[in-house]
């Protein structure tokens, strides 16, 4: 059998701190309002001199160093996001251009759920044989689609980028299920207008008044009362597709999108506050980069060991969802550049039967 054990990672948030005192005096909000509704305090946000592509290219950085290999070694670059700096190229290649390395490059739009279901796709070519080494980017930064007049949104997001390294490897690391789901019904709950819907109804496209920005729009308790439900679900669904039991399970690392959604899936999984890695206090809902933000910490912490079974669930916009087991450790991946031709046959396409 083959897997795609986790062998690098990386994180990388702007400098620029964006407090709730700071969101106090932008609008009716109170500290007090955001806390008990979100667990937010603060969040990073993105300055002059950053962008998507500067902090997925610091995260991928880290990683790629972290797995010990180079931009070379890479086969392919898939990058979850859906504020890219352009809408062409694809910000994979954005971030390509400045690693270096010929590997294949492709977004992946799944919103807040993108990195997780970036990473499942990514261990699906690991584990088919077809590649060896992949780079798995969620990356976002919301915070220039926002309109700091909505209150209702814009004390919830942050900026920031977190990224893995997927190697190969025989024994069970990495992903170990995968469980994906969409309900587009609900797309009308929480979206970002495009061309097609912005241009022949509003021209010039930016303008001041509250809600015709063509920012992110969101129906909070839609979404709230989708994402209690789904979380625990999905959650839930991703062990048992595991063939483990809730008690096997070492660390939850959900999306850091509010307290009390995370809470709620935690509950059904029966893991208590010590086994939840939280930092949305620190940098509030970073989108596809949130999950791999928590990873990176929750190992930085010294909380993760080899062999930990970790869940990671996400919910976002589509509406979206997605979760998995992954198994911690590289236990089983060849670190010895010797034995990659053998690998790399052993992978390659064969003739067809
Ligand atoms: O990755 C996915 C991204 N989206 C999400 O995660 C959003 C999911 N939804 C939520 O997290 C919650 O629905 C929110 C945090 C957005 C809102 O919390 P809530 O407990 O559902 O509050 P609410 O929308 O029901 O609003 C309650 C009150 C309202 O006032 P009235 O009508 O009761 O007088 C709002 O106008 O709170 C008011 N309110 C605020 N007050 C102070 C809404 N936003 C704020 C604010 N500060 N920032």
């Amino acid at each position: 059998m083959r897997y795609a054990a986790i062998t690098g990672w990386g994180m990388a948030v702007p400098e620029r701190v964006l407090t709730n005192a700071d969101l106090e005096r932008m609008v009716d909000t109170s500290d007090e309002w955001i806390v008990s509704r979100t667990g937010i305090r603060e969040r990073r946000v993105v300055g002059p001199g950053d962008s998507t592509t500067s902090l997925a290219v610091a995260a991928a950085r880290r990683a790629v160093e972290r797995a010990d290999l180079t931009a070379d070694d890479l086969d392919l670059i898939i990058v979850a996001t859906y504020t890219p700096d352009q809408f062409l190229v694809s910000q994979a290649c954005l971030v390509q251009a400045q690693l270096g390395g010929t590997a294949g490059a492709f977004d992946l739009g799944a919103a807040c759920s993108g990195f997780v279901y970036a990473l499942s796709v990514g261990t699906q070519f690991v584990r088919t044989g077809c590649y060896e080494r992949i780079l798995v980017i969620g990356a976002d930064t919301l915070t220039r689609l926002i309109d700091y007049t909505d209150r209702a949104t814009c004390v919830l997001f942050g900026d920031g980028a977190g990224a893995v390294v997927l190697e190969a490897t025989d024994q069970p690391r990495g992903l170990l299920s995968t469980v994906l789901g969409a309900d587009g019904a609900g797309s009308e709950h929480l979206y970002i207008p495009g061309w097609a819907t912005l241009v022949p109804e509003s021209a010039p496209l930016v303008q001041d008044a509250p809600g015709t920005r063509p920012g992110l729009r969101m129906n909070g308790n839609e979404v709230f009362r989708f994402a209690v439900r789904v979380m625990g679900d999905a959650a839930a669904d991703a062990v048992e597709r595991a063939g483990l039991s809730f008690s096997d399970i070492d660390m939850l690392i959900p999306h850091q999108a509010n307290l009390r959604i995370i809470d709620a899936a935690a509950r059904q999984l029966d893991l208590p506050r010590e086994k939840v890695w939280l930092n949305l206090d620190r940098y509030g809902n970073t989108s596809a980069a949130s999950i791999p933000i928590a990873l990176c910490e929750a190992e930085a912490a010294g909380a993760l060991a080899d062999g930990n079974n970790l869940v990671f669930v996400a919910f976002g916009g589509g509406l979206s969802w997605a979760a998995g087991v992954v198994r911690w450790g590289t236990e089983g991946v060849c670190r010895d550049r010797a034995c990659w031709g053998a690998e790399a046959k052993a992978g390659a396409d064969g003739p067809a039967a």
